[in-house]
């Protein structure tokens, strides 16, 4: 035994030194191999050129392929780099591509079969970024940029390697420099810092503005193989390019989106334009990716008391990562239930076609499988666990989804297509008590910067007997969202008003919700970015306002904070001329709420902060107040000692605070009970316009006065809108008078 085992021993210890030395062998026949290689390729370009270089390093040679790829004297002294170096694989990576651009395809191969055995297919990221900055902003992030007087980036990073300084007028000195910065794993974030002195620009321009810079940040990776299928991701940038080849960026760092290019084998420069406050973060990775995904959606409506509202869209975000191919999807089934009836889920459109490199949501609308019953899904209201199978031109993929369950008396999100085709999701509570209408009034509630819809709704909560007690008396509570900065403006406002409708229908339609949601009269109120919402809505729908609620809202963008700076320290107010700027002013006209306040004519307001709010100063909040009362409009005022931007308890705990409290409800039952006596609208043509039970007969005598920026956007004032401008976007007003308003009645167009 004892003989036997050793003897095996010495066999594979025999075996092993065998394959070792022919690994030696094979190895030293390789070198020679490279050897010969370079030797005769060196000795093809030595009779006709000299190598400039007096140092040859891995910066040298890079310095003078990014110059010029093409030149004898470029490759020679790439060859004559790699003959010392001939593990080196960008030098390979470097001399491959000139090769091929040279139509030389034996020598490219035998470069590109080199440079991959030292570091793969591709390098899946940038080893080495050089970065030049900061410069002064350009008005958004995609206009005005510094080097462009320079022939641009593509330009002048093929010189980064010369000590070249450009005029910032960010830097002490007045200049920068090209910097260089390691990374040394994928995953590594990288963050750049420029040394200035920014406290002392706050301080003397007396602006936080000027900490926003922006620069480029430049490096080459490598592709060794054609046809490989590789995706992209810049985070921290709102796009970026390779080579020629603009991407798509990840500016909000979500990290799942990947954008797919076609790339043959070659080096390539990436060129990642940032723009920050401070520090700027970014990272690019390079990553094989399978040929679609389905992602996580953002959002998922609830069912609600075991009911499924009508509009049940989900929102599934599918993403093609083929370069050249369009992707379809085909159909959707759900494959398991955890409990209630089956449901059926159906694409909204039999095309889904999507497109190279694109994400698009798909929408689903989830129904019971019977048409029968009235929705009812499920009797214990647990949450819903599915299993969904997407089926797609490239095969099938499984995901799982939660639906919750949400009881009457709480809060539950629901979806509805938006203005704009796409699913967007709000939150509504049933009211508290009856009302006094068939159809309940709606308190549309906006919410502040970063602030979940099912947060503000739920904010609007008291304490009763020791439980919480939610929603609004006598009123719908909805709280609609939008992703994005549109600060309740455009793309917002419509957001909110189709909210507003969808609430409405979906009551209408289903009867097991205890009351229907009236879209035409409307309680508008918001915190913070919602305060200025709350404006910018009811100034916009006065004719369905019946009160306003604005709480430590802001005027404009523009002049409150500083992160939409008009005009100032940015590189345009150099070159604008005053008219096109007055153009662009224009544009944005529509957003400025004080300019809007006589459209509140006959709606009670109350404008509320903490007298201690740092966050939005009691300023603007004053100023619109000063407004409102000169144009007679009924404003209540008030600004609560001690208190900040926000909080839980007002005099008492959990007496419904920041948003909720007894001056709150107070408001709101006024309203109520002013409101119910309101009749409906007026429409064109309608019988009842000429009696006296239309909307308008308690008009107050005094005169109202229209204002309108933008007439693509709000309804009318008692009836009246106007329709069209002769100069757009100028601000055009409408004086009615109390007699004229009956003989203009009901349609009077400008
Ligand atoms: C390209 O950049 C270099 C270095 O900054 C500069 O000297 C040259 O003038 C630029 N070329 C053009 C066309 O602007
Ligand atoms: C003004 O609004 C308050 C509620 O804030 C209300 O009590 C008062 O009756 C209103 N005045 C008029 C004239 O509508």
């Amino acid at each position: 035994m004892q003989f036997l085992n050793c003897r095996r021993a010495i066999v594979v210890h025999i075996f092993f030194i065998y394959i070792f030395s022919l690994n030696a062998i094979y190895g030293k026949k390789k070198e020679a191999e490279v050897l010969d290689f370079l030797a005769k390729e060196l000795k093809a370009l030595e009779a006709s050129a000299d190598c400039p270089l007096k140092q040859l390093t891995k910066h040298s040679v890079r310095s003078l392929w990014l110059k010029d790829q093409l030149s004898d004297e470029t490759l020679l002294c790439i060859l004559k780099f790699l003959d010392a170096n001939n593990k080196d694989d960008s030098a390979w990576s470097l001399l491959g591509t000139s090769f091929e651009k040279k139509n030389l395809k034996q020598q490219a191969d035998y470069c590109f079969k080199q440079a991959t055995k030292a570091a793969g297919k591709y390098t899946p990221f940038v080893k080495d970024w050089w970065f030049i900055g900061p410069f002064v902003i350009g008005k958004t992030e995609f206009d005005g940029d510094v080097l462009a007087a320079y022939g641009g980036i593509q330009n002048v990073s093929r010189y980064r390697y010369h000590s070249e300084t450009f005029v910032s007028e960010l830097s002490s000195g007045g200049t920068v420099k090209w910097t260089e910065l390691k990374q040394s794993s994928a995953q590594e974030l990288l963050k750049i810092n420029p040394k200035v002195d920014w406290n002392d620009l706050v301080s003397s321009l007396g602006s936080m503005g000027i900490t926003e810079w922006q620069g480029w940040a430049v490096g080459e990776f490598f592709i060794n193989e054609n046809d490989l299928q590789l995706s992209f991701q810049c985070l921290g940038v709102a796009k970026c390019s390779i080579g020629n080849t603009m991407l798509v960026g990840d500016l909000y760092h979500r990290n799942q989106f990947w954008f797919p290019a076609a790339l043959s084998r070659g080096v390539y420069t990436v060129f990642i334009p940032l723009r920050t406050k401070v520090v700027a973060n970014f990272k690019f990775s390079v990553n094989k990716m399978p040929a679609f995904q389905v992602l996580e959606p953002s959002f998922l409506p609830d069912v609600y008391n075991g009911y499924l509202p009508i509009n049940f869209y989900l929102s599934i975000p599918v993403s093609n990562l083929m370069a050249d191919k369009w992707l379809k999807v085909t159909k959707i089934k759900i494959t398991t239930q955890s409990d209630g009836q089956p449901l059926d889920p159906v694409l909204i459109s039999n095309d889904y076609e999507i497109a190279p490199g694109q994400v698009r949501p798909v929408v689903v609308h989830l129904k019971p499988e019977s048409v029968s019953d009235a929705r009812k899904i499920t009797d214990s209201c647990r949450d819903l666990n599915l299993e969904f199978k997407l089926l797609t031109s490239e095969g099938s993929q499984s995901f799982k989804l939660t639906l919750r369950c949400r009881h009457k008396g709480s809060s539950f999100l629901f979806s509805f297509i938006d203005h704009d085709g796409s699913v967007q999701h709000a939150a509504a509570v049933e009211p508290l008590g009856a009302c006094n209408n068939e159809a309940c009034p709606v308190f549309l509630t906006l919410h502040g910067t970063t602030v979940p819809p099912q947060n503000q709704a739920d904010s609007y909560k008291k304490m009763v007997n020791g439980e919480y007690q939610f929603g609004i008396k006598g009123m719908w509570l909805l709280a609609p969202t939008r992703h994005g900065a549109h600060n309740w403006e455009g793309p917002g406002a419509m957001t909110a008003i189709s909210a507003l409708q969808a609430l409405s229908s979906m009551t209408l339609a289903s009867e097991w919700f205890s009351v229907r949601a009236d879209s035409d009269k409307v309680l508008f109120a918001g915190h913070s970015m919602g305060g200025h919402g709350a404006w910018h809505l009811a100034t916009h729908f006065p004719d369905r306002t019946i009160g306003l609620i604005s709480l430590a809202g802001w005027i404009k963008k523009e002049e409150y904070g500083e992160s939409n700076l008009f005009f100032r320290h940015d590189i345009s107010t150099s070159h604008t001329d005053a008219s096109v700027k007055a153009i662009m002013e224009a544009c944005i006209g529509e957003n400025d709420a004080d300019k809007h306040v006589t459209n509140l004519k006959g709606i009670s307001v109350l404008a509320r902060i903490g007298a201690e709010d740092r966050t939005v100063h009691p300023f603007f909040v004053r100023r619109m107040v000063r407004l409102l009362k000169e144009a007679r409009v009924n404003v209540t005022y008030s600004e609560l000692p001690n208190l900040a931007h926000w909080w839980w308890d007002t005099k008492e705990a959990n007496d419904g605070g920041c948003v909720n409290d007894a001056q709150i409800r107070q408001f709101i039952d006024h309203i109520s009970a002013t409101s119910s006596q309101l009749d409906n609208y007026c429409s064109a043509g309608s019988q009842e316009c000429g009696t006296s039970s239309n909307r308008y007969k308690s008009l107050q005598p005094e005169p109202v006065t229209l204002v309108t920026i933008n007439p693509a956007f709000g309804d009318g004032l008692k009836g009246i809108a106007v329709l069209q401008q002769i100069i757009p976007l100028r601000i055009s007003t409408v004086q009615v008078h109390n007699k004229f308003l009956f003989f203009f009645y009901p349609a009077f167009f400008f």
